[in-house]
C-alpha cells in the first residue's frame, strides 16, 4: 500500500458552533484527500493537505464531456465519542463501477476505504454530535487533461472533501412532497442510470426546479422508455407498501444500486417481511391509493437516510398517503438504520467499521 502524505492546515477554521444550523452541503472541513492519475503511472501521490480551491485547465475534459463520478458516505459519531463509517466496502465497489462505466481507471478499494479512514480521523473533530448529524464524505473522481475531444482521459484526480451535515430535506423525518414526472426522463436501459456520475444530476435539474416551483420537494422518475414503469426518486430509491407486500422498482440497470436500499431490503427482509424487487407501474400504485391499499411510501438515500413520502402528484390524481404522516414501517426502519448508524442498536449485521 502507498504512504499517504499528512499536511495540516496552519490556520483551522471555527467549527459550527450550532449544531442545529447545520443544513447539508454548505460547510467544508480543513482537509481533503487527494489522489492523482497519470497514464503510465496509475494512481499516486496519494495525500490529505488543508482544504482548498484546486487549479485546473480551463480545457479539463471534466469540464465539458462530464467524465466525473462520485460517491456519498457519512462517518458518525455514537454516544461513547466513537466513529463509525456506515458499509464503506460498498461505496468503494460502486464507485469503481461507476469508474468501468465511465472509462476511468479503477481505484484500489481497500487502499481507498483506509485513505477515507485516515482523513475522517484527521477530521474527527469536525464530526458533529447532535442528533441527526453526521459527517457527510464526497468522494469523487475527475477527469482533468487539457484536451478538446471526446476520449477517456488520461490524467484524473481522486479527491475526498467533508462536510458536516444534518437532515438533507428541510422536512427531516416529516413525509415530503413528490412530483411524479411524465414528461423529462432521468434513465434509459444501456445509459449511465446505475452509475453515480454528475451528468445524471444535471439531467434531472430542469424537472426538479418545475417540481420547487410547484412547492413539491424532488420528482419520482418514471422508466424512459414507456413513461409508465417507477425508477427512483431525485435523490433516493423508492419502497411502496402495498397491504403487506413491501415493493422496490428492481435495479434493472436504470436505477442506482443505493447501499441504504440494500441495507433497507436487508433489514425488512430480516424482520420477515415479504419485499419485492420488481417492475411497479405508477397506475399500480395510484389505483393502491385509490383503493386504501397503499399504507406507506418512503425514500432511503445516504444523505436522506429514511424519507417518508406523504404526498405524491401524478398528473391530476392526488394521493395523500398515511394521512400525511410517517407509517410505521418507515419509523421502525429509520429508528434502526440509524440506529446501528449511531452505534445506538447492536450491528449484527457487521455493517459498521470503527475509525480509530
Ligand atoms: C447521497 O445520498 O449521498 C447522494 O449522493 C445524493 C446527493 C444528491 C446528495
Amino acid at each position: 500500500m502507498q504512504d499517504i502524505r499528512i499536511e495540516l492546515t496552519q490556520n483551522p477554521k471555527p467549527k459550527p458552533t450550532d449544531e442545529s444550523k447545520l443544513g447539508f452541503g454548505n460547510i467544508f472541513t480543513d482537509h481533503m484527500f487527494i489522489m492523482n492519475y497519470d497514464e503510465g503511472q496509475g494512481w499516486h501521490d496519494p495525500r490529505i493537505v488543508p482544504f482548498s480551491d484546486i487549479s485546473l485547465s480551463p480545457a479539463a475534459m471534466c469540464l465539458h464531456y462530464g467524465q466525473e463520478v462520485f460517491e456519498g458516505m457519512k462517518a458518525y459519531r455514537t454516544a461513547e465519542g466513537k466513529i463509525l463509517l456506515f458499509r464503506p466496502d460498498r461505496n468503494m465497489a460502486r464507485l469503481n463501477m461507476s469508474n468501468n462505466r465511465l472509462c476511468i481507471p479503477l481505484i484500489d478499494e481497500s487502499f481507498a476505504q483506509s485513505a477515507i479512514e485516515k482523513l475522517v480521523s484527521v477530521e474527527k473533530d469536525w464530526i458533529p454530535s447532535a442528533e441527526g448529524t453526521s459527517l457527510y464524505l464526497r468522494p469523487f473522481i475527475i477527469a482533468v487533461d487539457p484536451h478538446v475531444g471526446v476520449h477517456p482521459a488520461k490524467h484524473l484526480l481522486f479527491m475526498v472533501i467533508c462536510c458536516p451535515v444534518g437532515a438533507y430535506y428541510p422536512e427531516g423525518l416529516n413525509p415530503v412532497k413528490i412530483y411524479v414526472e411524465s414528461n423529462y426522463v432521468r434513465a434509459v436501459h444501456g445509459g449511465m442510470g446505475y452509475v453515480k456520475t454528475g451528468g445524471n444530476y444535471a439531467a434531472s435539474l430542469k424537472a426538479q426546479d418545475e417540481a420547487e416551483k410547484q412547492s413539491y420537494t424532488q420528482v419520482l422518475w418514471l422508466d424512459g422508455i414507456e413513461r409508465k414503469y417507477i425508477e427512483e426518486v431525485g435523490t433516493m430509491n423508492v419502497f411502496f407498501v402495498i397491504d403487506d407486500e413491501i415493493v422496490t422498482p428492481a435495479l434493472q440497470g436504470s436505477i442506482l444500486p443505493g447501499i441504504t436500499r440494500m441495507s433497507a431490503i436487508e433489514i425488512l427482509k430480516s424482520w420477515g417481511m415479504k419485499v419485492s424487487e420488481r417492475r411497479i407501474s405508477i397506475q399500480e400504485v395510484a389505483e393502491a391509493a385509490k383503493s386504501g391499499h397503499l399504507k406507506e411510501a418512503f425514500g432511503t438515500g445516504t444523505a436522506a437516510v429514511i424519507s417518508p413520502i406523504g404526498h405524491l402528484k401524478w398528473e391530476d390524481h392526488i394521493m395523500l398517503i398515511n394521512d400525511g404522516n410517517i407509517g410505521e414501517i418507515s419509523q421502525r426502519l429509520y429508528d434502526t438504520l440509524t440506529g446501528i448508524q449511531w452505534g445506538k442498536l447492536p450491528d449484527t449485521m457487521d455493517w459498521t467499521v470503527e475509525v480509530k
